[in-house]
């Protein structure tokens, strides 16, 4: 008998590959053609946030030892815009500066170190202009996002409710707090990196660069190069973590693709750590105020929430703080949000995991644990209290909800009845200890673009699983196979699976928490095709038992295919009639439930910090976190992505900033030795439980998105924990122990 893998603890089937240091990152492929010379190059970054470049003296660069050639706006590479991104410059091809650390320059040599090396000697004189960093003096524009995201601005209110003002006035109890959260980056453990490979003739261009969406990665690059697509192929099959860095087709790759276009060589481009923070986007900061009017009884009568994001001059992500908590959390007759930019000189900004839904949960989780403490009521209670069963202003159902089973299981779990609601209540020596907690909503729909995926049965009984997909680390690999190996009814180490490569059947993308969901129904659908394919292959070929049989009389369980008394391996069946293989590629997308229910994915978060009494330091010491992602597809992968997303969290709580210097437009932290980030001594053993509990509605396992989850409320968790500890709110992250002294 076959035991399904599917809801398994099942290890990473690329694991040994990982840890045993064969699985080649970005940077670590060699040239196909091992004749064929790789050229370094090192990229050049602007010191001022504004201005123009006057005059660049890249003659000592030019004249440094292994030095093949110097680019910069004097001597272009010729990258076009992509002008569906919204972009509006192309680095090397204007004298313009418009953010510190923008790219100036690029030096290709014969070492990565000549690179490296030639690049200080290059001298820039700017124009400068002051820069625009003053996040309280610019003006506020809505928050327009691409052409179907919903508006910035909504209000809903009851009838006869003539304004959120008026609805806010009449409630019993009214909570307003403002939050802020600064710069953050996904320090990505990977920086990123690109090997530019072109064919002797230059029509075709391999990128081996890490990418959330392989397609776009080769898309984007051969739009900025001027080539057809189809003449770029993406391969991506590890990649050091996303969160959200890897979505936007960076211009590192058209770069290297370029030079190498022009010197006929191979071209490797890794960013220096410190050029990851602002070549690569960061996640804008975001002032939230968030106005909660309640009843004394703490039921939600009015929801209002504001939200001013920074927004650079160059572009690309539109934060969207209330879209996904406020507008979808709570059961409130009326709701008021007001979502604004405000436009500044800084590097690109991009979505990092949870985009808008971690910071938006920050505040509204944080606001909605003052309002239990104004109303003296639990804040578990308040959450049913406030449960939402459709979205406020619409009538539409969830797919399937369970997050009422988060919280209680959730404070099951963690011993919540221990919480005492006085602050400072709970002292252990030198430490005030306290508990809190928050929600966690994310998507969890699937992507509107169909999905494709390839399964191949091979001779030796083993199959093949194919995508176009990326692994960010996620495990989207072993996701691949596990599914596979569920549909055929196979072991799973009969099944390999392969993604990551443009060469394949256009994937999901690694975005939005959706490949998972996205992936399933496309894996079911090409098993559901091969297994027609094979079906056919063995009434048709003559050298078959079941020649001339009707397909009708055959049945397929298991690896075996069955029929008038007989039975045998697809394997045997395929050796037997003489072929290697048999495969077929199928393509799955939403139906019309797309437009019929809303898709999230839930969770709980319980939080024990103890805040020491002398110092301030807040030190994470219990964190359960329960989640409602519908079926399990595999459970150790699925409690490592919520686990990942509550270390983010705590990182966001406690450590990370990059405060931007109003003089310069400098990102004070851009850095690893400066840009705080948990390590293992900041981060307890988390108590991840999943309650797999298939979504009717999703897809046929009923399995919804995981990855940015546990990101979402994590950090108000913390915070509200330090709140119950200490008795101080702090609605200014991270929450450093000089705020708390
Ligand atoms: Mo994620 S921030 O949708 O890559």
């Amino acid at each position: 008998m076959t035991v399904s893998p599917l809801g398994r603890d099942i290890d990473r089937v690329d694991g040994r590959a990982k840890v045993t240091g064969t699985a080649r990152y970005s940077a670590d492929y060699p040239p196909s053609d091992p004749t064929s010379k790789v050229a370094y190059a090192h990229l050049v970054t602007s010191t001022v946030a504004r201005g123009s470049i006057s005059a660049m003296d890249t003659m000592a660069a030019q004249n440094a030892p292994g030095v093949i050639r110097v680019y910069s706006p004097f001597n272009k590479l010729g990258l076009r815009l992509v002008p569906d991104a919204g972009e509006n410059y192309a680095p090397l091809e204007d004298t313009q500066v418009r953010f510190r650390g923008q790219i100036i320059a690029m030096v290709v040599a014969e070492s990565s170190r000549q690179a490296r090396e030639a690049a200080k000697l290059i001298t820039t004189t700017y124009d400068e202009l002051p820069p625009r960093t003053s996040f309280a003096g610019e003006p506020r524009v809505p928050a327009a996002g691409p052409p179907g995201h919903p508006p910035p601005s909504a209000t809903v209110l009851a009838p006869g409710v003539a304004s959120i003002e008026a609805a806010l006035a009449a409630s019993d109890v009214v909570v307003e707090a403002t939050f802020h959260q600064p710069i953050q980056h996904a320090v990505a453990m990977e920086p990123h990196a690109v090997l530019a490979e072109w064919n002797s003739d230059h029509t075709q261009l391999t990128l081996y660069s890490g990418a959330q969406l392989p397609h776009i990665t080769a898309l984007g690059a051969a739009i900025r190069l001027g080539v057809p697509p189809t003449a770029v192929r993406a391969i991506t099959p590890y990649v050091g973590g996303g969160f959200g860095s890897r979505v936007i087709p960076w211009y590192d790759a058209a770069l290297a693709a370029a030079a190498a276009r022009q010197l006929h060589r191979p071209v490797r481009l890794v960013l220096a750590r410190e050029q990851v923070f602002t070549v690569v986007g960061h996640r804008s900061m975001v002032d939230q105020t968030i106005r909660l009017g309640a009843s004394r009884a703490g039921v939600l009568h009015a929801v209002s929430h504001v939200s001013d994001a920074s927004m650079p001059f160059v572009g690309y992500w539109p934060m969207r703080p209330a879209v996904d908590t406020s507008a979808v959390l709570y059961k409130t007759p009326n709701l008021h949000f007001d979502e604004r930019h405000v436009m500044l000189d800084l590097p690109p900004a991009c979505a990092m995991r949870g985009p808008n839904e971690a910071p938006g949960a920050f505040a509204l989780e944080t606001a909605m644990d003052e309002l239990a403490v104004a109303t003296g009521i639990d804040p578990v209670e308040l959450r049913l209290r406030n449960y939402a069963t459709v979205a406020p202003g619409t009538d539409l159902r969830w797919s399937s909800k369970h997050l009422d089973d988060c919280y209680r299981i959730g404070a099951r779990r963690f011993g919540w009845s221990a919480r005492r609601a006085e602050p400072r209540s709970r002292v252990d020596g030198q430490w005030l200890v306290g508990m809190g907690m928050a929600t966690a909503i994310y998507p969890g729909r699937r992507i509107s673009d169909p999905v494709q995926v390839r399964v191949r049965l091979l001779d030796d009984d083993t199959a093949l699983v194919s995508s176009a997909t990326a692994d960010l680390g996620t495990g989207a690999t072993t996701l691949l196979a596990i599914t596979g190996a569920h549909e055929l009814g196979v072991p799973l180490r009969r099944v390999r699976s392969e993604l990551g490569d443009t060469a394949l059947p256009q994937g999901a993308p690694a975005v939005g928490s959706m490949a998972t969901a996205s992936t399933v129904p496309a894996v079911e659908a090409a098993v559901h095709a091969v297994v027609a394919e094979l079906t056919r292959l063995a009434v048709t070929d003559p050298r078959s038992p079941w020649h001339g049989a009707d397909s009708e009389e055959l049945t397929y369980e298991k690896g075996q295919l069955r029929g008038k008394g007989r039975s045998m391996s697809f394997g045997r069946l395929l050796t037997t009639i003489g072929r290697r293989n048999v495969e077929a590629t199928a393509t799955a997308q939403p139906g019309p439930e797309a437009n019929q229910y809303k898709f999230h994915s839930f969770g709980a978060h319980f939080c024990e910090v103890r805040v020491n009494r002398y110092t301030g330091e807040p030190r994470v010491t219990r964190f359960t976190t329960v989640v409602d992602i519908g079926r399990v597809v595999n459970a150790q992968a699925a409690r490592s992505q919520i686990a990942g997303g509550v270390i983010f969290g705590i990182g966001h709580a406690l450590l990370e900033d990059d405060p931007l210097e109003l003089d310069t437009g400098r990102l004070a932290a851009g850095n690893m030795a400066d840009y705080m980030v948990p390590v293992n001594a900041d981060i307890p053993a988390l108590d991840v439980h999943c309650l797999d509990r298939p979504d009717p509605v999703i897809n046929s396992l009923g399995a919804r998105g995981v990855g940015e989850l546990g990101t979402v409320g994590s950090a108000a968790a913390v915070g509200n924990a330090i709140y119950n500890a200490t008795g101080k709110r702090i609605r200014s992250l991270p929450i450093t122990l000089d705020k708390l002294l």
